[in-house]
């Protein structure tokens, strides 16, 4: 059986609500998010929801809750961006009542408003279920690898940071007093290849992370002049 196929047999397994639901609620959130400036839109939600998939076939879990998750794990994004407010907590609120307006079932939602709240790095929260692991494995992969740069500079630019400052040194990772995007790497992006929750997630995370460091040693060699 070709993977696709694998694919689409688990998901017609494993999924309990209906189709119409996820497709439904996916047009919603790419109506919200959009194409943002910001690395955070519609974007990454479509790829970390992939991933999450992708991770849940081998690592298994409720596929209803990891998908839904996934969907939902950043709607409050760009509340946090403009008003410095906590993303993962307020997109857990709004994932409540979304879901209890599509009339999903109340263990559904608990587990997904779960795996929300404790999605954040900054938090620092070691998640406890297998989707809340899966939720934050797939999120911190968008993180890593050829996207994971694209989106620290997007990010950076939006952020009007400049590409890096000579001499600086990282600190303590926040994104509210990051100095430069190449500081961003040192702070946040190569610690997350420790951090995975899942042996699934850990395989994709060791690949992307050597795809930083090649990037990173190319970077500093030009930034100095050495090549
Ligand atoms: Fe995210």
């Amino acid at each position: 059986m070709s993977s696709f196929d694998s694919i689409l047999k688990y998901i017609k397994e494993n999924l309990r609500l209906p189709i119409e639901l996820y497709l439904k609620l996916a047009s919603y959130i790419r109506d919200i998010l959009g194409f943002d400036t910001a690395g955070h839109g519609w974007l990454h939600i479509d790829r970390v929801s992939r991933l999450a998939i992708k991770i849940a076939l081998k690592e298994g879990g409720d596929l209803d809750v990891i998908i839904l998750a996934a969907l939902l794990h950043d709607i409050a994004i760009l509340r946090e961006i403009d008003e410095g407010i906590d993303h993962a907590e307020e997109s857990a609120k709004i994932a409540y009542s979304i879901l209890r307006n599509y009339n999903v079932p109340d263990d559904i939602i608990e587990k997904v408003v779960y795996s929300i709240r404790v999605h954040r790095f900054g938090a620092g929260i070691p998640p406890n279920t297998i989707e809340a692991k899966i939720l934050q494995d797939a999120d911190r992969l968008d993180a890593l690898g050829a996207v994971g740069i694209a989106r620290a500079f997007t990010y950076g630019g939006f952020r009007k940071l400049p590409m890096y400052i000579p001499g600086e040194k990282p600190e303590v990772y926040d994104p509210f007093k990051l100095k430069s995007t190449l500081t961003h790497f040192y702070e946040k992006i190569l610690r997350l290849k420790d951090g995975m929750n899942t042996e699934t997630a850990r395989q994709i995370a060791e690949d992307r992370h050597r795809f930083v460091l090649v990037f990173l040693d190319r970077l500093l060699h030009e930034v100095e002049g050495e090549v």
